[in-house]
Parts: C-alpha cells; structure tokens; sequence
C-alpha cells in the first residue's frame, strides 16, 4: 500500500534533521565527528545516577515508577525554584513552571501553542536547526534577523517587526539562544538583550529565551537573562534543559512562563505524552538536593574549557590565513568562516573522505541558502581527535581553495 497520499500536511513540511541524518554516516569509528552537540561521555556521572536511581526507587517506588502529573513533580519543582533564585535571581512558584522532556519538546509545543500555519517569527540568522525544525512543522513564516559578533542585531529585528506592522501582522514571537549560541557560540550582551526587551514590549509580543549552555561560562561575566530583566512584565518565556549540563539521556527540562500560559502548555502535554518520566524527574531532584549539579559543572567548565583553548591553538597553527572563527566564552561549539567563494556545503563529502565531519551552516539559515560557514564542536572529541581532526579539515579546504 502507498502511505504517500495519506500523509498530513504536516508530515509534508518537516523536514529531516540535517545533524540526525548526518550523524548515522559519520557513526563509523574512524571518522572524527565535530559535527554533533554532544556532551563528552567520559564526564557523566554515571556511578552518582547509578547510586540515585537505585535509591528513589528503593525508597519511593510508587511516586518513581507510577504516572505522574503533567505539570512535573513537585519534588523537582521545589529544586529547580530555589536553583533558579539562588543562580539567577529568578522569583517564581510552581505555577510557573513545567517540566517537560527537555527543550526540544518545549520548541515543538511553543511553536503548536502559539504559531498557526503561516504566522510569523523572528529568529537569529543562524540559529538552531532543530528550532527551526519545530518552528517549520508548525508551518511558521520564519523571518531571519541579521546577526554580529555579539548575536542578533536590534535593528534588524525592528525592520522585521515594522514589516510585518506594516503588513498588518503580528509576530507571534522572538526566538533567541541567548548564551553561547548555538550554532556560532556567540553571547548577546545586557545591554543588546534590554533593546530586544523594548522591542518585544513595544511590538507586543514575547521573547523565546532558549540557554542550554549558559551554566557553561570559561570566562568573564553572565549578562542576566531575559526573564529576569524582564522582571515579569510577561514578555518573556524561557526554557531551560539539563541536556548539556547534567545527562541528554534523561531527556529533561523545564519552560518558565507566566502562570496562565503555563495551563495551556500542560492541555497540550496532557494531549502529547501526559507527562515526562517520573523517575527521571525524582532522581534528578534528589542529584540537585545533594548538590552535585554545581560541582559536575565545575568539571564540565574545567574540561571544555581546555578543548576550546585547544582547539583555538589549533586552528590558528593548520588554518590557511583567509579562514575566520569566533571565540566563544563558553558553550560546546565555535563557527568558522571560509573564503567567500566556498561552499561548505558542498566541502563536506570530501572532508568526510578525509575522515572528519561539521555541519554545515546551510542548516542554521532560515532561509536554507547554501554558505561558507560551519559548526564545529569541541566538547565530544578527546584532545587528540581535535589536533587529528582540525589537521584533517585543514587538509581538507587547502585542496579545495
Ligand atoms: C539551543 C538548543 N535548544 C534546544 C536543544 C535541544 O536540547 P534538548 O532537547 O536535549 O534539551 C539544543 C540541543 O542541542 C540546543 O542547542
């Protein structure tokens, strides 16, 4: 039987993850992948969890292995309120927030709470593709704002807004990786962040603060974040995840939002999944009582801190003198610039013949026009992998100028 005409519109706009795709080819052994986000497996605290899960379930096996609520256990709730006060000055109560099964389930049910087939959104250009994956299953107009250095340019986001004024349309929201962004590790300064708050203020609309890797700073000073400049005027939703900072596999995290936009988040989750996992809710609450969060970020800061210095090195000593890269102050990802002319599109076969892999930037536009730029992650790869693998990329683009 053929599928194909009962498909739903739907299932006709997704599109398939350009890093999910690529990361089945670049699975072999020999390939050095700095194409992936992925935390570096050797830091996971594996014997801590192993002793938790053990222990939740052994002394709460009903609470750990039964269904839970949909807004997330309170136990988790009352962790991630004093987390959230004690590292970033944010008030809130339980009504606030939702736990959910880590960010990406919160992009997908941002985009289905807010975005109706057709309706606009402004993100960064680039920014992150499974974003905009969400974002284009939603069947949003997504609009790309220009960016710098220093993330997404104000102006650009007025001109879009006043566009779309002018249009007679509203944009539904604002999405922003605020921190060490990915795609390019570039952080919006505090200043830059209270423009955009004017902005969305002014325009009517919200800002969507999406931060997994803020916790993860080598150097300098946190700006504060949207939601507490915001100060709970309601302008801004925020989503947090413990992807990067504790365990992906536990597929875990939480939105911050107003209370009453929170009740709709949960009709939608009820709809979705009921709710995320329960064990997985209660072990990390007890992680967090004992503290270990901070400490396993500590080691996280240590070690990826190194690899970027080492990759920075590294680059500066392989890379013909045309190629450019940021340097972010933290995060798992650095973006690099090739001359004009090429295509890092069209360069990535040949680099995986030479045994090493990125992402190429097409993937982080909106507007999917190929480009010179690429994504390149430092924290999964051992320090040999990074100097063997740069060498190889190097090798790579020089026979190809
Ligand atoms: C900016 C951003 N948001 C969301 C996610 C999704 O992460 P998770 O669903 O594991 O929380 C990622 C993962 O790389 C990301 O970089």
């Amino acid at each position: 039987m053929d599928y194909t005409p009962l498909f739903s519109n739907v299932v006709r706009r997704a599109k398939a993850s350009a890093i999910r795709e690529l990361l089945k080819v670049i699975a072999q052994p020999d390939i050095i992948s700095f194409a992936g986000g992925l935390p570096a497996p050797d830091l996971f605290p594996s014997e801590e969890i192993a002793d938790i899960m053990q222990k939740v379930i052994k002394e709460h096996p009903e609470a750990s292995l039964q269904y839970g609520s949909t807004e997330g256990h309170a136990a988790l709730k009352e962790e991630l309120i004093s987390l959230l006060k004690k590292t970033e000055n944010i008030s809130v109560t339980a009504d606030n927030l939702l736990i959910v099964s880590a960010s990406q389930q919160a992009l997908d049910m941002t985009a289905r709470l807010f975005v109706n087939p057709g309706e606009s959104i402004i993100t960064a250009s680039p920014t992150y593709l499974g974003a905009l994956q969400a974002f284009q299953v939603a069947g949003a107009d997504i609009i790309g704002a220009e960016s710098d250095a220093y993330g997404v340019l104000p102006e650009s986001v007025e001109a879009h807004l006043t566009a779309l004024e002018k249009r007679g349309k509203r944009c539904k929201f604002i999405y922003l990786v605020p921190d060490f962004q990915n795609p390019t590790g570039t952080t919006i300064p505090e200043a830059r962040r209270v423009k955009l708050l004017a902005l969305a203020q002014k325009y009517d609309t919200f800002i969507l603060e999406d931060s997994p890797y803020r916790q993860i700073r080598f150097e300098g000073v946190s700006p504060r974040t949207f939601y507490a400049l915001d100060g709970g005027r309601g302008n801004v939703i925020t989503m947090f995840t413990f992807s990067k900072v504790f365990v992906p596999g536990f597929r875990l995290g939480f939105i911050v939002a107003p209370a009453d936009v929170i009740r709709k988040y949960v009709i939608l989750k009820q709809a979705m999944d009921l709710c995320t996992s329960s064990v997985l809710q209660l072990a990390t609450a007890q992680y967090l009582r004992l503290g270990h969060l901070q400490a396993h970020i500590k080691d996280l800061i240590t070690c990826y801190r190194e690899k970027r210095d080492l990759m920075l090195k590294t680059l500066a000593e392989v890379m013909p003198k045309t190629i450019s890269w940021t340097r972010p102050e933290g995060g798992l990802f650095l973006w690099l610039t090739l001359p004009q002319h090429m295509d890092a599109t069209a360069l990535l076969p040949k680099a995986i013949a030479h045994k090493v892999a990125y992402v190429a930037g097409v993937d982080f536009y909106p507007d999917g026009k190929a480009r010179n730029d690429m994504r390149l992650n430092f924290s999964y790869s051992s320090k040999e992998q990074i100097v063997d693998g740069l060498k190889r990329l190097a090798q790579t683009i020089k026979e190809n100028m």
